[in-house]
């Protein structure tokens, strides 16, 4: 499973760029935001910082103006994947971003049958959002696993993008259900690494080593 990090932050995106596991980034307008400045000048800076696909998301909801803004933010760098939201009119820009040879990622998917049609117009990427649904009562990994069944169904291309994953449990059956890429917040990737196991094991050893060697 490739490894998105979810955050338009810089210093979220260097640190984990140095462990070397990253393979892209997904932005969304509300993360933007947060850092403050204009789309394109933090998305170049992260372009910068990361070597993968990088999503930039438009914000018009008309199919002419998210095309035109779709084709903008495409210049900006060639690792950047234009990020539509799963309305009539972003499905709609994909097909047709899609046949000019820009890649789409359709966000905003809650149901196996709006991920149907995202495939169906040829997107490179689905993101349908775990978290979320999670946050009805409802059981969001459910959708991967449908997506998943339905895309090998018919091999349609369409990466299916796990997003919204909150928590390494979310991590772990997002892999297992066969998503080609989980999106994380930094601080879920961060605690990925954790297990008191390996913290204690790893103090044992070295305690161990020092009594027949000393400290080094
Ligand atoms: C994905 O592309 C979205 O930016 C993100 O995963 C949403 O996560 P949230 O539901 O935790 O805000």
């Amino acid at each position: 499973m490739r490894i998105f990090l979810d955050t338009a932050n810089l210093e979220e995106l260097k640190k984990a760029a140095a462990w070397g596991i990253v393979d892209g980034v997904t932005t969304n307008p509300s993360l933007i935001a947060k850092e403050g400045k204009p789309i394109e000048e933090q998305v170049r800076a992260i372009c910068d910082i990361i070597d993968g696909d990088i999503s930039a998301e438009v914000v018009s909801t008309e199919f002419k103006a998210m095309v035109e803004e779709g084709r903008k933010l495409s210049k900006i760098h060639k690792n950047i994947i234009v990020k539509l939201p799963l309305i009539r009119d972003g499905v709609q820009a994909c097909k047709l971003l899609q046949g000019e040879g820009i890649r789409t990622n359709v966000t905003l998917c809650f149901q196996a049958g709006q991920g149907l049609l995202v495939a169906k117009a040829g997107a490179y990427i689905v993101s349908p959002f775990v978290g979320r649904i999670d946050d009805m009562g409802a059981e969001g990994m459910i959708l991967i696993q449908d997506l998943v069944q339905i895309y090998r169904n018919y091999g349609y291309k369409t990466q299916i993008l796990a997003a919204s994953l909150r928590s390494t449990n979310h991590v772990i059956q997002a892999a297992k259900a066969g998503a080609h890429i989980g999106t994380l917040p930094f601080k879920t990737l961060d605690s990925l690494f954790n297990h008191p196991l390996t913290e204690k094991g790893l103090d044992a050893f070295l305690k161990d080593y020092a009594k027949v060697f000393g400290n080094k």
